[in-house]
């Protein structure tokens, strides 16, 4: 069967009336509360250790690149210690790639045996392993899921892959759909409650738009099927979906890839659209990968990681930082490192994060404002003009502190507006926070 879009009016994505359950209604709002995730991209790619495009990049043809798993023994894998250190780093969920685009299994899945217990020496469900440790340690799990898929010849070419040799006459993409709707089902029933199913590879069917104008979209993922599976497998699971453009009904969350909500400094968002209805989250890399690369050593500092998380906080968005594990089943040591350093001041500043909303007053030159029951709070990253922060709405504070302690910062009530005065001594390196007790 031969589905994909006919290219003759609009193609209707999503759920149409779509209305979510009070599952998923609770689930977006634990979901914003969390605030911070960990990503882990790994699979046979990392073996590879240039990345997880590499099969693309380098026109690696399935044939030999399927020899890969017959290699992949990462003897150190742990789910308790990757958990452990995720946790340490007051992530509240992680997120992970249970198939890439390169179109390898990291669980065991029935629908192909092309997949780590069946292909591999290793034979061991890692996300089993994950579910059973998050569980215990009390922490969320999230499945990324590829739609594209470079190795399945009934996968339909799309922009990327065109140098592997797929014979075009194999693609169908109703056969392609029933094994995704197979392994969701899968991912939705084995492993217990599922955060959220992360969907990624959307573009890979976008033609790039003529003349300088907008792409028209005439590929039918059936996204309708997808997401109603999910819904109707568990309600409280969230749907998301990178596809750079405004969420579609069935959707609970916007995603900004490598961007906070808002800016498209990195180039891939198709809007500047930034939903005020679903939860927001930006993924980052914490050095420029997301799988690993044994020669990108570029990492951000702990300060930079912090401070990125707290301006998507302050963009009310959550942050999805992405580490890379090694072919041996380690985390690398920078980014335990980075995990930890962020995990430190997580523990001391945490409340000025999670649970929070940022809906007060957009991002500002000297930083950002979150907001939680009676506290504001002003995270301030770049000592600001005059030393003076003015915020345009009145407000009748109780006191104004230095966060973490009792020292009294200096204000000043107006008709329309409120200022404080940032102490001239102020650390702003990092963040600087000011509590604002109403
Ligand atoms: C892009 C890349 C993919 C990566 C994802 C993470 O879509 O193609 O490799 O997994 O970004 O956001």
């Amino acid at each position: 069967m031969m589905i994909s879009g006919s290219g003759a009016g609009p193609i209707c994505e999503g759920i149409p009336d779509y209305s979510p359950t009070s599952e998923n209604i609770a689930s977006r709002e634990r979901f914003s509360d969390d605030r911070f995730g960990v990503f882990i991209h790994w699979g046979v790619y990392s073996m590879l250790a240039r990345g997880e495009w590499v099969m693309n990049n380098e026109n690696i043809k399935y044939a030999d690149y399927s020899m890969f798993p017959g290699g992949f023994y990462p003897s150190h894998f742990n789910a308790a210690e990757w958990v452990g250190a995720i946790k340490a780093s007051g992530a509240r969920y992680i997120t992970i790639t249970a198939r890439h685009h390169d179109g390898f299994s990291m669980f065991g899945t029935e629908m192909s045996p092309y997949n780590i217990v069946d292909a591999t020496p290793f034979g061991r469900d890692i996300l089993k392993e994950l579910a059973g440790e998050c569980r215990k340690q009390g922490i969320m799990l999230n499945f990324y899921y590829s739609l594209l898929d470079w190795g399945r010849g009934d996968y339909p070419q799309g922009s990327s892959g065109k140098g592997l040799g797929k014979n075009p006459a194999e693609a169908d993409y109703g056969s392609y759909l029933d094994f995704m709707c197979g392994q969701l089902r899968e991912l939705l029933t084995g492993y217990g409650p599922v955060g959220c199913i992360w969907f990624d590879g959307d573009w890979d069917q976008i033609a790039k738009g003529k003349d300088g104008k907008a792409p028209e979209i005439t590929f039918d993922w059936h996204y309708g099927r997808l997401y109603s599976l999910i819904h109707s497998v568990q309600s409280s699971c969230l749907v998301a979906n990178n596809h750079h453009r405004e969420p579609v009904p069935g959707e609970d969350v916007q995603i900004f890839e490598r961007d906070v909500p808002g800016e498209n400094s990195a180039g891939y968002s198709r809007t500047a659209f930034v939903s005020e209805a679903l939860p927001l989250e930006t993924c980052k890399t914490m050095n420029g990968s997301w799988g690993y690369d044994v020669s990108d050593r570029n990492y951000k500092s702990p300060a930079q990681l912090i401070r990125i998380l707290v301006s998507t906080a302050g963009r009310n968005a959550n942050l999805l930082l992405n580490i890379g594990p090694q072919p041996d089943g380690r985390i690398p040591a920078e980014a335990l490192e980075r995990l930890s350093a962020i995990g430190k001041w997580m523990s001391a500043n945490g409340e000025t994060i999670y649970g929070t909303r940022s809906t007060l007053l957009k991002p500002q030159k000297w930083g950002v404002v979150t907001h939680k029951e009676d506290k504001i709070f002003l995270h301030v990253m770049k000592y600001p003009d005059g030393g003076m922060i003015r915020l345009p709405f009145s407000l009748k504070a109780k006191s104004v502190t230095v966060y973490g302690s009792s020292v009294p910062v200096a204000f000043k009530r107006g008709k329309n507006s409120f200022t404080v005065e940032v102490p001239e001594n102020a650390d702003c390196s990092v963040d600087y926070i000011i509590q604002i007790l109403k």
